[in-house]
């Protein structure tokens, strides 16, 4: 056991959820060290959002226990910002762009309570940071897809967590704003916070993470990139059914990475 085994960011021991007794995430342990940009890589269905919302508490395990900051869950649930993915939230409510990313500043159930000038800087800030400011008085409603997006990490960074769980963050993100959000979560990594996030380009994937996870209902590997990004096991993760791994070659070869696993 190394230094980093001992004080995990998340610990998953025997994570077992099934929906209507299918499982969708079967018998899944892993540690997670902290500090570090962690990519979440599988096919559809492969139970990255369940298992970001196992990690949340948001739905009810089989099997298995999750641990964070080697706590329990709700000992630590101010610490954590989660940003579920696109399309499990409306978005058409009625409130502004600074109203949403000040909700992260006082947590979804005070919407309603005064900000005061420190929060609303904060806010500011943090649209700044994701290129948004310009909106900030626009309804939610009223932004396209991606820029809506935006408004919900400037949330997530408004929340000031030590553990961000991002599920497709990028998703309708056109790529040169990607790679700048990207870089703010290299940033945010190196002032110390810890970041998963559930992504699907391979691409970037290899560019940005520190860590990956691979899931196909069960776990197929996780650890460092340079370890984890091999084509056996990315083969192992879709099935075979990639058609991407043609490219992967030359991701390796851009990133300097064994092409094939080290055994
Ligand atoms: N509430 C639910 N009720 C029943 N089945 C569900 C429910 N949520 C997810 N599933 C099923 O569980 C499996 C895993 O779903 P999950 O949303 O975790 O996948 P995912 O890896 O996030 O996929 P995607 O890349 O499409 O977002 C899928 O087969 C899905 O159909
Ligand atoms: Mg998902």
């Amino acid at each position: 056991m190394n230094i980093q085994d001992k004080d995990p960011i998340i610990e998953a021991h025997d994570l077992t959820v099934t929906y209507n007794r299918k499982p969708a995430l079967w018998s899944v342990d892993f540690l997670l060290p902290k500090h570090k940009l962690i990519g979440i890589i599988g096919p559809n269905g492969a139970g990255k959002s369940t298992l970001i919302k196992s990690i949340m508490g948001l739905v009810p395990l089989a099997s298995g226990y999750v641990k964070i900051f080697n706590q329990d869950l709700d000992d630590v649930r101010s610490k954590i910002s989660y940003v579920p993915q696109r399309g499990s939230v409306d978005w058409d409510f009625p409130a502004s762009v600074l109203d949403v990313v000040l909700m992260g500043r006082y947590g979804k159930n005070k919407l309603f309570k005064r900000s005061n000038k420190k929060d609303r800087e904060i806010a500011m800030q943090c649209l700044e940071k994701v290129q948004m400011l310009p909106f900030v008085n626009r309804q939610i409603a009223q932004l396209s897809g991606g820029q809506q997006q935006r408004v919900f990490i400037a949330r997530a960074l408004a929340q000031n967590a030590d553990l961000y769980l991002l599920d497709e963050p990028f998703a309708g993100i056109d790529a040169a704003s990607e790679d700048a959000i990207f870089r703010l979560l290299q940033d945010i990594r190196s002032e110390g916070k810890s970041i998963m996030v559930v992504h699907h380009d391979l691409q970037s994937a290899a560019r940005f993470f520190d860590w990956i996870l691979l899931l196909n209902t069960r776990l197929v590997a996780v650890g460092p990139k340079e370890k984890v990004f091999s084509e056996n096991l990315l083969n192992e993760t879709y099935g075979g059914k990639l058609t991407v791994l043609s490219d992967l070659g030359d991701i390796m070869k851009e990133q300097d990475m064994p092409a094939r696993e080290n055994k």
